[in-house]
């Protein structure tokens, strides 16, 4: 069976690794000096050690399945990309709300997927596997369909927790609401995610964007006790450093248009007023026009 990871960067080359390692015939899709890199071979460090000789590509091939980790706002990009070959079942491991809509328009095969393993890239070419998280997959209507279950078996087999489930759209805007209270905060502060509990002035913003996230959620039918599972998520990866904190530190764009950018737009669609995310959402951009990407 021939997997693809589309947009081998920090989740996807370590995704890409436990497969190989499994025995999965693996593509790499990857841009820039991470292609070079992934062409003279793959390290990976952290719970795992090992170095890999690796199959790196610019452009995606046909495939049987392809994980789709690139960034969010790379989406619409890869997803053209992926309509020239046929890439077999198409499944988002990405953060950020609007990744599998956008992939369904040049797709026939998607799947939606939210994931807590963790991964950074030390430098191109050498992932840290960071910590074993938890993977759910499954159709965004609700069906549980025979691509899915196979994805999550094809998951198992690399040895990664899987699941496969029938409301991963409620999966994808809990895993965004936690994102949009800890993300922009670790940005702004450059702090890790710890301190999001730790320090009183940074968990009462965190708190609102929480009960903003839930309220959104709530009129959308899904009843999410955000506020414990953000102080459960912050806890349990204190010593992170966010992605988006990495992103802002890189000077690279960050996913707050996909993260508290979507929970602002479905709360207007809602009638909702989301003013702290919608604060957290412009500040950021202005870091980012700030910077040099
Ligand atoms: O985006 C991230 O960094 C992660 O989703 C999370 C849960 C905030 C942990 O760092």
């Amino acid at each position: 069976m021939k997997i693809q990871i589309m947009g081998a960067g920090a989740l996807g080359s370590l995704v890409g690794a436990l497969m190989q390692l499994s025995g999965f015939d693996v593509v790499f899709v990857a841009r820039g000096k991470q292609l070079s890199a992934l062409k003279g071979g793959l390290r990976v460090s952290g719970l795992i050690q090992t170095e890999l000789d690796v199959y790196a590509t610019r452009k995606p091939e046909n495939a049987d399945i392809t994980f789709v980790t690139v960034k969010a706002y790379d989406t619409k990009a890869a997803a053209k990309e992926l309509a020239e070959v046929d890439p077999g079942i198409v499944c988002s491991l990405q953060n950020g709300v609007g990744n599998e809509e956008i992939l369904q328009k040049y797709c026939d095969k998607v799947l939606g997927g939210v994931t807590s393993y963790a991964a950074n890239l030390a430098d191109y070419g050498h992932v840290v596997y960071a910590g074993e998280g938890f993977t759910y997959v499954g159709e965004l209507d609700g069906r549980m369909s025979n691509e899915a279950v196979e994805v999550a078996e094809v998951l198992r087999k690399a040895g990664m927790r899987a699941e496969a489930v029938s409301d991963i759209h409620f999966r994808i805007w809990a895993k965004a609401v936690i994102n949009a209270a800890i993300n922009p905060i670790t940005a702004l502060c450059r702090v890790k995610n710890g301190m999001v509990v730790e320090n009183e002035n940074l968990w009462r913003v965190a708190e609102a964007v929480a009960l903003e996230g839930r309220e959104v959620m709530l009129r959308m039918g899904y009843d999410f006790d955000a506020v414990s599972e953000v102080r459960k998520v912050a806890e349990m990866t204190a010593e992170n450093r966010s992605s988006m904190l990495q992103d802002v530190e890189r000077e690279r764009r960050t996913e707050i248009d996909f993260i508290n950018g979507a929970i602002v737009r479905k709360g207007r669609e809602l009638g909702i007023n989301c003013p702290v995310n919608e604060t957290l959402l412009y500040l950021i951009r202005g870091v980012e026009s700030g910077s040099s990407h």
